[in-house]
């Protein structure tokens, strides 16, 4: 960047020469000078041309070099905070939002310490030295030249305050279109299956029109702001014409430096222009760094545990106390109160209407959230004091999500270190060997956009496997089953149970089957526990659990008539 820098002040000096020269030329004219003289100027001319090309290239190469190495930083930068910011914050955002802060925001930031920078630089050395220039041949012309400076001043911070503010309007709602269009590639088949493809078009189109009004917004001002300023440097021009040829004609002046100070003027021209130019690259490029540091300043709220505060080796009973929580945001209790104990090494089933806080509770074990009230410990430890906590958890989410890579890539996610054998037998446990062996490329199968579709059960098997290749102290199964018949369901469950001695489990199901064998029960609804028992107790106690169970018993028995 220095050098870029310099390369650009030696050339803006180069360029002040010129006028310089000119100014010599004509005032050796009037006394008969020899050819040579006169051909000396010209080489002299040529020269400084030259250097100039030179430098010119320099300060690009340099300048730019330097905002793409700035760009570079900043993107890094952003990636590894987007890492690790918590759910709490992923809820607040929209992903078009964040994506279009990563690519036209980074966009605008760089232009503005690429070209506005150098622009600014040249801009200002060349006011300077060209209004030096021209005090020192004649200052007294000078002062009546820029008699309407003040207007100028006055005009100016009223355009740049009005550019900022549409600029900022502009990458707002370029933001907006961001999102609509990566909801809209997101959602991309509901769309064709609901034949919504006319409304979003029209949406999409109506957007798009507003965006074109908010930057034509920004170029009208820009219509009005270079004229305004050109025509203000016609009359300085003008004065200095006039006052200056006065002067010439008086003799008080020379006609050369008649002609080098009109020479300077013009040289202005550029800089007024390029300093519009800047505060517009600036406006926008501030705009732009403003909402990207927005999302340098945001913390997640998820304190991680102080490293040597152990880890959970031996992980022991897990105790929810009197636990509250609502989710950020909400005045409603998603859990309200909820005191169970989980023994190590056992099973808990987790049942209830949809709704009821199955998913939530689950996440309090997570800790993707903070609990509102009450505790939650994990071998008499509170959970906040666990460091890495997550790395002994496997956890399948109802909605289990694959990355667009090979099914083995996507299953030893949960475990790098994972060996062949340890991953044929995980699959194997997720009943999964049949699927794979009918794949083309048996684990190495490509997943997703360029690769096969899975179906839902196989997917939440693959996810199965991922969660049980960590060989995790405690294991979530969020209705991971529900794409599942039940006997495979069975099947996986006996594996997992054969396998998972020492796991604690939390089996959270619609299917009563999947948690008829779990140690301990709970039937959720609205937040609490409702029921509380073992299979047998709670059947034998009559209540929702016993209902539920009749229902789907005769559900079965009716599938296996029909
Ligand atoms: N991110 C969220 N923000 C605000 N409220 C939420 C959020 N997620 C869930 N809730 C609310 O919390 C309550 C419990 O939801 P939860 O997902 O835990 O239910 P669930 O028992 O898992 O239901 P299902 O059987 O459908 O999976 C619901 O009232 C839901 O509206
Ligand atoms: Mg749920």
């Amino acid at each position: 960047m220095a050098i870029g820098i310099a390369a650009l002040i030696i050339t803006d000096s180069m360029t002040l020469v010129v006028p310089w020269l000119i100014k010599e030329f004509i005032d050796v004219l009037p006394g008969k000078p020899s050819s040579e003289l006169l051909l000396k100027y010209v080489f002299l001319l040529l020269g400084v041309s030259l250097f100039l090309v030179a430098g010119r290239y320099g300060w690009r190469v340099y300048m730019f070099g330097a905002s793409r190495k700035i760009e570079f930083d900043i993107l890094n930068r952003l990636f590894e905070h987007l890492l690790i910011l918590d759910r709490t914050w992923y809820l607040k955002q929209k992903t078009g939002d964040i994506m279009s802060r990563a690519t036209n925001d980074l966009r605008a930031v760089r232009e503005f310490f690429g070209l506005g920078v150098l622009i600014l630089i040249d801009a200002v050395f060349v006011i300077f030295a060209a209004v030096g220039m021209m005090s020192w041949i004649n200052f007294d012309l000078m002062l009546k030249v820029f008699l309407p400076l003040p207007i100028i001043s006055f005009l100016f911070f009223y355009f740049v305050k009005e550019i900022g503010k549409r600029h900022k309007a502009v990458q707002e709602h370029l933001a907006l279109i961001t999102g609509l269009v990566q909801q809209n590639l997101a959602g991309i088949r509901v769309l064709h299956s609901f034949v919504q493809e006319e409304n979003e078009k029209t949406k999409f189109a109506q957007l798009n029109n507003e965006y074109i009004n908010k930057n034509l917004a920004v170029t009208r001002i820009f219509g009005i702001f270079t004229p305004t300023m050109v025509f203000i440097l016609g009359v300085a021009a003008m004065l200095s014409l006039w006052m200056g040829g006065k002067a010439v004609i008086a003799g008080s002046m020379t006609l050369g430096s008649f002609v080098a100070f009109n020479g300077y003027l013009m040289l202005l021209s550029w800089p007024m222009m390029g300093i519009g130019y800047v505060f517009n690259l600036t406006q926008k490029g501030m705009a732009a760094m403003g909402r990207i540091q927005e999302i340098f300043v945001s913390q997640s709220e998820i304190k991680p545990a102080p490293e040597g505060t152990g880890t959970l080796v031996e992980v022991g009973d897990i105790e929810f106390q009197g636990l509250k929580f609502s989710y950020p945001g909400e005045d409603t209790l998603s859990l309200k109160g909820i005191d169970i104990k989980i023994f190590q090494g056992q099973t808990l089933g987790v049942v209830g209407v949809i709704g009821s806080g199955k998913t939530t509770l689950a996440q309090m074990l997570l800790r993707f959230y903070d609990p509102t009230a009450g505790a939650l410990l994990i071998g008499g430890r509170p959970i906040k004091e666990i460091h890495r906590l997550r790395d002994s958890i496997g956890y399948v989410s109802q909605e289990p999500f694959l990355f667009s890579m090979s099914i083995r890539d996507n299953i030893v996610l949960g475990r790098v270190s994972a060996t062949d054998r340890e991953l044929e037998e995980i699959v194997r446990i997720a009943g999964l060997k049949k699927d794979v062996e009918r794949f083309p490329h048996r684990l190495d199968t490509l997943i997703g956009e360029r690769g096969v579709s899975l179906s839902g059960g196989q997917k939440q098997r693959v996810a199965l496997a991922r969660a049980l290749i960590k060989k995790p102290e405690i294991l979530i199964l969020d209705d991971a089953f529900s794409h599942l018949d039940s006997e495979t369901e069975e099947e996986i469950l006996e594996n997992i149970q054969g396998q998972l001695r020492q796991t604690t489990t939390l089996i959270i199901s619609h299917r009563l089957s999947a948690v008829r064998g779990a140690d301990q029960i709970i039937v959720m609804d609205a937040g609490q526990i409702i029921e509380q028992g073992n299979h047998a107790s709670l059947v034998r106690a009559g209540g929702v659990y016993a209902n539920l169970f009749q229902n789907q018993l005769l559900a079965r028995e009716m599938e296996i008539l029909l």
